[in-house]
């Protein structure tokens, strides 16, 4: 008995630290899938969704089942019920399209957290929480049961009767999340305020975001705009 015992630690200890080492590189997961215990309920929202996609619960999370396309993507992200008093980083579910943040003590979240989920269509929220980019930010706006839900996101590009939107000549608008919108420059177009014609060399670098398309982020245009004095 005893000799089985000292024979085992060696293995015991080597398990460990492989356990130990891999976890660490390989078996870590999206961090917001675990910002708290339990799991996509199936009764809720997200667990419908989930369900109806034919996704895959691991966590917090419902991730597509289908990965023929590069990485692994949060469809869902169901934070309910997770204690949160502040929510500031949830990037890693930027191409989710339901989110639920009910029955979490918050008192506010800033628009900007949302920035770039330009698939988010369906939130839930605590009641005190308005929805990101505000009203006029989705199609629909409603309060139920001590949640504020949001449904359908807005492109503000495309708001006729809102302020008009105004991206540099030889640029293009798009949506970019709840409020938001980048300015990518048109075919050929590049560099500061879209302005020089011609290939870009980083283009495959912004492949997915359509052929020949450089993205520029408005608001960089917006602070260096002030910054050059008018011809
Ligand atoms: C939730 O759904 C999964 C898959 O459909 C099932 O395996 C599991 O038992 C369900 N859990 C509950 C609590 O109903
Ligand atoms: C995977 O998803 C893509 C687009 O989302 C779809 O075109 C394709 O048919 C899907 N493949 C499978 C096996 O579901
Ligand atoms: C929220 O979580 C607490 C404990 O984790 C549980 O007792 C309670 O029933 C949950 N509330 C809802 C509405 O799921
Ligand atoms: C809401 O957030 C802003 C900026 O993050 C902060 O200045 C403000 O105090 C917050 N409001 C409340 C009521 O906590
Ligand atoms: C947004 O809509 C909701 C529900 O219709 C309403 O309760 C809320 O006051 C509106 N918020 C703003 C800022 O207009
Ligand atoms: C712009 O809005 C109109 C009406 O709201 C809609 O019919 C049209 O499809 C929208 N265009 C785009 C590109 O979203």
């Amino acid at each position: 008995m005893k000799a089985g015992c000292s024979q085992l630690q060696p293995v015991v200890l080597i398990l460990i630290f492989n356990l130990c080492f891999y976890g660490s590189f390989q078996l870590t997961g999206p961090q917001v899938c675990e910002l708290c215990g339990g799991s996509v309920l199936n009764g809720s929202e997200v667990g419908k969704f989930c369900a109806s996609s034919a996704g895959r619960i691991n966590g917090r999370c419902c991730f597509q089942n289908n990965n023929t396309y590069g990485p692994e993507r949060i469809i869902g992200l169901d934070l309910s019920n997770c204690s949160l008093t502040h929510v500031e980083d949830l990037q890693e579910a930027s191409k989710a399209l339901m989110i639920d943040l009910s029955l979490n003590p918050l008192v506010n979240i800033s628009d900007a957290v949302f920035q770039g989920f330009i698939e988010l269509n369906h939130m839930i929220l605590p009641q005190e929480i308005f929805c990101p980019g505000g009203n006029t930010s989705w199609e629909k706006v409603e309060v139920n049961e001590g949640n504020r839900i949001c449904q359908g996101q807005k492109d503000v590009c495309n708001q006729t009767g809102q302020l008009s939107i105004e991206c540099p000549e030889n640029s293009l608008c798009g949506p970019y999340g709840p409020g938001f919108f980048e300015c990518s420059c048109a075919e050929n177009y590049h560099g500061y305020k879209c302005l020089r014609e011609g290939e870009f060399p980083a283009l495959q670098v912004f492949g997915p975001l359509g052929a020949s398309t450089v993205v520029l982020s408005f608001l960089l245009w917006f602070t260096q705009r002030r910054k050059v004095k008018p011809l």
